[in-house]
């Protein structure tokens, strides 16, 4: 890997049109080169998206583990794997080489297996960014557990529901955790989540805050007793490729999340692939990826692709904030950080803070930079490039989905020329489409539609765990023979793509994929409560924020207004968490709404937005003047 390698932008569109000439071979030959495999497949790819089934390295056998891990002792056993820097930049970095992950990750995996995990069983990981999160998540993955990262923000109703939606056998959580000057009592919400999950047997804790928790007999165990008599080997468990390796839930357009799974060789191979290219990862290089493994930014690159590139990925267990404005920059200087990946939210919220805090700090190791989770401004972009990057680091505007698994349409640093805004061209093998409201694939440039992707990749989510119907809806039905994004897209005159947004009722705020059903779910739960509505508007830091529109029972009608709205987040923080609660909550009459009874919330975003020059057509509303009442009272 001592070059670059897709080197220029002649060479990448010779490697991408040779990859969508023939993406079996394509794959085929990057699967051979670059990983081990215990036995090689029989078929490279099967596909149906009429199924839809989608089948990679069929009949190969693997564990991902000891790509990740295993393989890198023989050549670089003393190299750092991870580092990690901790909350408190006066508590010590820890270093953890190859040779230190493989004893601990086995460790972990012999402790999972003594108490009764095996191969296929569903683990829940409700971990800060601390080691043994990165360690849980490889451990699993040595025995072919199937681990079920939740983000340790989520409450406990939100982790209830995920453990029970997949019947997981376990949880591993901590005592707490620390966010910046806080603590939160992670134990504390997992004892309230279990007690509506009556398949879990066991909870291993590990101490991080040093807090007091109350630990239940026969089910609670301290993780640090049983890894000190665990076995520092483990055979990894020889998997098939298309065997499950994660769940991982994302918020759809109907209340429940949706667990979607990743299956093991295309995974591996596409994550692993994509890390390298897109960040131009070399030996020797720092890779700091700002996201949390909750959630697939943090799965795919700062776990799996770095790991199995043998790479030095840093985790972060902090905020941007604290102890100041200038911490992202001190771990950069401190641990001198080639590739810097991040979401366009932390970017604006540092660039509000002004330049001062990245003065004092010696960024001159970076060397590419990354955005991911939603669409960038171009003043963000330009702010980055200017005083992060000093205009000598490409920015990489990755696009890409919890169900893609990996970066999908993304510039490559030192060969595609950048344009602010844009995520540019599509990734090597991947297909993009715009279609339009009828279904017809949109050609040429200068149009706009809705993305899709015309050909299966080897990281795609295989199904949404135990609802399978429910994936062919969501994906594979809007438009025939084509997996649907949900998200919009246009193409520039020279073929670039940007992505515009949400084109369904998912709402990201602060690079968080938040569905408006969930939400209103929530708030409906509130016995003052009648009906309501939610809808994104922009907001200068968050991107999209929240703004509820809420309809009150007749007994609610005299009740304090504030006082409601402080209720009514405080039922999001308890269903969801904090990351969903409203920005401004709106008193309404009624709802605008079809002679078929569904809400117009293309006018009530328009409202929220405050652009009600012109709000299309109203004549198919049943109740024409709420409308005027909702606009007269907007916030
Ligand atoms: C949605 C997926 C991919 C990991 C983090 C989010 C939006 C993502 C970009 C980008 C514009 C983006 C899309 C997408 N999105 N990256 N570079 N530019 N929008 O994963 O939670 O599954 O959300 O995030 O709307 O559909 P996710």
């Amino acid at each position: 890997m001592s070059n670059y390698h897709i080197k220029n932008f002649p060479e990448y569109f010779h490697e991408y049109r040779k990859s969508v000439r023939n993406p079996e071979l394509f794959w085929e030959e990057i699967a051979e080169e670059h990983f081990l495999w215990r036995k090689k497949w029989d078929n490279v790819l099967s596909w149906d998206f009429t199924k839809p089934e989608v089948k990679w390295f069929e009949g190969a056998k693997l564990n991902i583990t000891e790509n990740c891990i295993d393989r890198h002792l023989y050549t670089n056993g003393d190299k750092t794997a991870i580092i990690f820097e901790p909350n408190d930049p006066n508590e010590e970095a820890q270093h953890i080489t190859y040779k230190e992950l493989h004893a601990r990750v086995n460790q972990m995996a012999n402790v999972l297996k003594n108490k009764g995990i095996k191969k296929g069983d569903r683990v829940c990981i409700y971990l800060p960014m601390i080691p043994e999160l990165a360690i849980s998540v490889l451990a699993c993955a040595r025995i072919g557990a199937i681990h079920s990262v939740v983000f340790a923000g989520f409450s406990s109703t939100a982790l209830a529901t995920r453990i029970n939606d997949s019947d997981c056998k376990m949880v591993l959580t901590s005592d707490g955790s620390y966010r910046g000057a806080k603590t939160i009592d992670l134990k504390g919400i997992v004892d309230e989540a279990l007690e509506s999950c009556p398949v879990v047997e066991s909870v291993l804790v590990v101490k991080r805050i040093n807090s007091e928790i109350s630990m239940k007999e026969g089910r609670d165990f301290w993780m640090q007793g049983l890894l000190d008599e665990a076995s520092i080997e483990c055979a990894p468990e020889i998997m098939d490729a298309e065997d499950p390796l994660f769940i991982l839930y994302t918020s759809g357009s109907t209340g429940k999340p949706k667990g979607m799974v990743h299956t093991t060789g295309g995974y591996m191979v596409y994550t692993s692939y994509t890390f390298k290219n897109v960040f131009q990862y070399r030996e020797g290089d720092v890779y700091w990826c700002t996201a949390d493994i909750g959630w697939i930014t943090g799965h795919s690159y700062i776990v799996y692709g770095p790991l199995a590139n043998g790479a030095t990925t840093v985790m972060f267990e902090g905020v941007p904030s604290y102890p100041d404005y200038g911490r992202f920059w001190e771990i950069v200087e401190k641990h001198k950080v080639n590739q810097f990946y991040t979401a366009p939210t932390a970017i604006r919220a540092l660039a509000k803070e002004g330049v001062s805090h990245l003065e004092s700090h010696d960024l001159s190791t970076l060397k590419v930079l990354g955005t991911v989770g939603e669409p960038i401004n171009e003043e963000a972009w330009h702010w980055y490039d200017d005083n992060v990057g000093k205009k000598k680091a490409p920015i990489v505007d990755t696009w890409w989905q919890t169900e893609t698994g990996g970066i999908m349409i993304t510039p490559i640093p030192f060969s595609t020329p950048t344009k602010p805004t844009y995520a540019t061209l599509p990734f090597l093998g991947i297909q993009p489409a715009l279609m339009d409201e009828n279904g017809k694939e949109i050609k040429g440039n200068q149009v706009d539609g809705r993305l899709c992707i015309k050909f299966p990749w080897p990281s795609m989510a295989r199904t949404i765990w135990g609802n399978h119907q429910r994936y062919k809806d969501t994906y594979f039905s809007a438009f025939e023979n084509m997996y649907f994004t949900g998200d919009g897209a246009l193409r520039d005159e020279v073929g670039y793509y940007r992505i515009t947004g949400r084109v369904d009722d998912v709402i990201i705020v602060s690079g968080h994929n938040l569905g408006t059903a969930p939400i209103e779910d929530a708030i409906n739960e509130h016995p003052a409560v009648a009906e309501s509505a939610i809808v994104g508007y922009p907001h200068d830091i968050k991107g999209n924020a929240l703004y509820g529109y809420v309809t009150l029972k007749e007994s609610g009608e005299g009740r304090d207004h504030d006082n409601l709205r402080k209720e009514i987040n405080q039922i999001i923080t308890d269903q969801i968490g904090p990351i969903a609660k409203l920005n401004k909550i709106q008193f309404t009459a009624g709802l605008p709404k079809t002679r078929s009874g569904k809400i117009m919330r293309r006018i009530l975003r328009k409202i929220a937005s405050k652009d009600t020059s012109n709000l299309g057509d109203t004549s198919t509303l049943l109740n024409p003047e709420v409308v005027q009442d909702i606009m007269d009272n907007a916030l």
